[in-house]
């Protein structure tokens, strides 16, 4: 772990005197830009940056690279993710990682954590927002689970260029309801269009009403400072988290 000066860090509602500590970007392209521009009201000093090109098979995650390194934030693809996560573990290097379109190895990846003593946070949208507006969803799916006159959907648009679809925030947003006890069907749709930032939308629908809950991002800045928030929390736990312990609270792993 690497130590230096004192900063006075931005967090959201009050100004904390806190230590600067080294971030490694993992990922640098529009998410870990941004991340890198804002790094600063967190208390963090960017000391490394890999792409495609100087990280081809997570190759560039070594001890010698990482060595004064506090903590890592992956924003990289859904085929490399797994890889890095893997290799950021073995590498000793806390992390935060906002890379969609991996959960299935998701199991993979928390034993590769546990087995390291490191810390991890996941998640696939780390929007404050996002997080209020799943729990929402979950209230209205145990509120409309014994009323069989409603249908329900369950929606997203994204810019063209995202590569998973539906997102790993929608299918997120199901499975909570899902845990609410909602078992009739859930129409599930996504569209990709030019450069929107994200909409989600929860809708049920009967012959008398429709209920719809939405959340539209504006843009991609509320993510990286999710990220940089749960970058600050991570510094020192152990265990997988996902950004709802950030934001909501659990004890230390
Ligand atoms: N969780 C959230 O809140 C949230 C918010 C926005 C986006 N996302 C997700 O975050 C991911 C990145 O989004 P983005 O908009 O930043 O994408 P992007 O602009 O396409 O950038 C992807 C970056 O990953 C790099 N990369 C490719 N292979 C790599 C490797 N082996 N190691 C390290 N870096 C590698 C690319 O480098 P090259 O250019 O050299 O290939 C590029 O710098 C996507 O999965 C997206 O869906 C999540």
């Amino acid at each position: 772990m690497s130590s230096s000066a004192n900063s006075t860090l931005l967090c959201s509602t009050e100004d904390v005197e806190t230590e600067t500590k080294q971030l490694a970007l993992v990922g640098y392209g529009k998410m870990g830009r941004l991340i890198e521009q804002l790094a600063p009201e967190y208390g963090f000093q960017v000391a490394a940056r890999l792409t495609g090109k100087s990280n081809p098979a997570a190759s560039g995650i070594t001890r010698e690279a990482f060595a004064n390194i506090d903590v890592a934030i992956e924003f990289s693809t859904p085929e490399t993710v797994v890889e890095n996560l893997k290799r950021l573990a073995q590498t000793n290097i806390q992390t935060v990682t906002g890379t969609t379109g991996w959960s299935k190895h998701l199991n993979e990846v928390s034993d590769a954590v546990k087995q390291a003593g490191t810390g991890l946070v996941w998640s696939p949208n780390f929007s404050v927002g996002v997080a209020i507006f799943r729990k929402l969803a979950g209230l209205a799916a145990e509120l409309l689970r014994d009323e069989p006159e409603y249908g329900a959907w369950a929606w997203e648009i994204h810019h063209d260029a995202k590569k998973d679809a539906p997102s790993g925030t929608l299918l997120h947003l199901v499975e909570t309801m899902r845990q609410h006890g909602y078992t009739r069907n859930i129409n599930v749709s996504a569209n990709r269009a030019g450069m929107h930032p994200g909409t989600h939308e929860i809708g049920f629908d009967s012959a008398a009403d429709t209920i719809t809950l939405r959340h539209a991002a504006r843009n991609r800045e509320g993510f990286a400072r999710g990220a940089l928030k749960a970058a600050r929390w991570v510094l020192d736990r152990k265990g997988v988290y996902t950004f709802e312990d950030v934001l909501f609270g659990t004890a230390r792993g």
